[in-house]
């Protein structure tokens, strides 16, 4: 090559890696550039993950995809292996003769041609990254010390893009495990045994839910605020064959009448005032997935229509667009309104609430399933005791008593923030009475309980410790008095005057 053609073929290269910002793509370009001036037969890049301490190759030129797969090295193995582990180029003239050559990728098998191979090191500084090779045909008049002085040329220049896709590939990868251990995180925080309950009507909705989750049934959540509906509404998703795609939640009730149908459906440019770029609603987004229409009782009548035809024929247009979409999606809904009530005053279209209604999951109110009371209250005195670093182990008699006499119009939501207020207010290990907030001692108790003077009240403390300290002590008065600082004489007048009688707890 003449020098003139020499400094336009390096230019050529300049000009090609700065042209894209798409790194692999600059890449394939220098390579097809030194494929034309040099003749060569095969190309490839390779670069080294030093996390996995593997070579692969990056890009290649006259390789299959599945052949660029295959080629994997550790580092020192091979050819290529050892350019990269020593830094130093390597020349091969016919490597028929050449033993290290593992031919990987098997693609100089069928060729029976004669091949000189190049293979150059990408270094930045000191520092290997890569490798170049070239595979070119063998021609004993050409001088393969001047091709690898060019190629190692052509390396330098390329070191700084190669060093970008590794560092791209690291981010990549990271972010994918990231993903991976996040949508794991998911199924695990949705698994059906998260749903607390023992009841009898818990377990008929743990049964309904196990035969659902895994078809594509259109799910109707119903309930009380605060049963759980949310709580259901994932579990089936994430025990669903769709578990790996989005799930979608979209709360009717919070969205003004004019713009859900451009959350449910999305719009076009332009559709309406204030519509200035194409937006993908939220049937779009859950592809494959689930969409949780929370509060389905709110919508109006007009997006009913669109609705009914998604559940019917599976298909949409965004607002203002004429083109039709497929939707690919679970519908899974909830309410806390009587849909029946709404359908009899037509504010609620019928056969909307018949597509709905196919498989239908009632969550019983807390009050109708007293059992579950405790093992939820205990439940979330785990949780927060532990996300707040407290070591509270139980919840005294009364505080019992005071649980299950309420009437709990909020249902588990409001036991929930209930407990985890206790543990915040609690500093001992146990959770009294009085952490408890003063709405269940005036609820359904107001009527057998007046309000207490401070006399009773103190009195009642009292007595909740007293037994507290026996239950601790094994009915041992000389150790429960030493635990509550007193003497046994205070201890024993107090008992008595309390009506507690320490052989019970033995
Ligand atoms: N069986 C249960 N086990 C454990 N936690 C529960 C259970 N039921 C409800 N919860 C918790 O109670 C809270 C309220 O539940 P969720 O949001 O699912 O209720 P909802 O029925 O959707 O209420 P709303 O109608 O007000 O939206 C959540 O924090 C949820 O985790
Ligand atoms: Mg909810």
């Amino acid at each position: 090559m003449k020098k003139i053609e020499e400094i336009t073929y390096l230019y050529e290269i300049a000009k090609s890696l700065s042209g894209t910002i798409d790194l692999k793509k600059s890449l394939y370009s220098v390579l097809e550039i030194i494929s034309k001036s040099l003749g060569m037969r095969r190309g490839t890049i390779t670069i080294l993950n030093p996390l996995r301490d593997e070579i692969q190759i990056q890009v290649a030129h006259g390789l299959s995809r599945s052949a660029m797969q295959r080629g994997k090295y550790k580092p020192g193995e091979g050819i290529t292996g050892r350019v990269i582990q020593q830094g130093k180029a390597f020349v091969v003239p016919k490597i028929s003769e050449e033993p290290l050559f593992l031919n990987r990728t098997a693609s100089r098998r069928q060729t029976q041609e004669e091949v000189s191979f190049i293979c150059v090191p990408i270094k930045k500084g000191q520092q290997v990254v890569g490798a170049l090779s070239v595979d070119l045909p063998f021609d004993p008049s050409f001088d393969l010390n001047k091709g690898r002085r060019r190629l190692t040329v052509i390396a330098t220049m390329l070191a700084q893009w190669v060093i970008n896709l590794e560092t791209l590939q690291l981010e990549r990868e990271a972010l994918h495990e990231e993903n991976l251990r996040l949508q794991q995180q998911l199924a695990s925080k949705h698994r059906i045994t998260n749903i607390v309950g023992n009841s009898n009507k818990m377990r008929e909705v743990f049964q309904m839910i196990s035969q659902v989750c895994r078809s594509n049934a259109t799910v109707l959540i119903r309930g009380e605020s605060g049963t759980g509906k949310e709580l259901v509404a994932n579990a089936i998703h994430f025990n669903s064959p769709r578990a790996k795609h989005a799930f979608v939640k979209v709360n009717c009730a919070a969205l003004p009448a004019t713009l859900i149908e451009s959350e449910l459906f999305g719009h076009e440019k332009g559709a309406f005032t204030g519509a200035i770029k194409q937006k993908r609603g939220k049937f779009e987004l859950a592809n494959k997935g689930t969409i949780f229409l929370d509060e389905i009782g709110s919508i109006g009548l007009d997006v009913q229509v669109n609705l009914l035809r998604v559940l019917q024929e599976k298909e949409f247009e965004r607002v203002g667009g004429i083109q039709t979409i497929k939707a690919d999606v679970r519908i899974i809904a909830a309410t806390s309104k009587n849909l029946e009530q709404a359908v009899e005053d037509e504010t609620f279209r019928g056969d909307l609430y018949y597509r709905l209604n196919v498989f239908p999951i009632y969550l019983p109110p807390l009050r109708e399933r007293k059992t579950d009371i405790l093992l939820l209250a205990d439940h979330f005195l785990e949780n927060y005791a532990r996300e707040n670093s407290k070591d509270i182990r139980r919840f005294s008699t009364p505080a019992i008593d005071m649980l299950m006499q309420y009437h709990w119009p909020g249902n588990v939501r409001e036991l929930e923030n209930c407990i985890e207020r206790a543990v915040l207010l609690c500093e001992g290990g146990v959770i009294r009475s009085y952490h408890l907030p003063p709405t269940l001692q005036t609820g359904e108790q107001s009527d057998t309980v007046p309000a207490r003077s401070l006399e009773e009240a103190v009195a009642g403390l009292e007595r909740e410790m007293i037994i507290d300290t026996l239950k601790n002590t094994r009915g041992n008065m000389a150790t429960a008095a030493e635990l509550l600082q007193t003497t046994v004489r205070k201890f024993t007048y107090k008992a008595k005057k309390y009506r507690v009688d320490f052989r019970q707890y033995r």
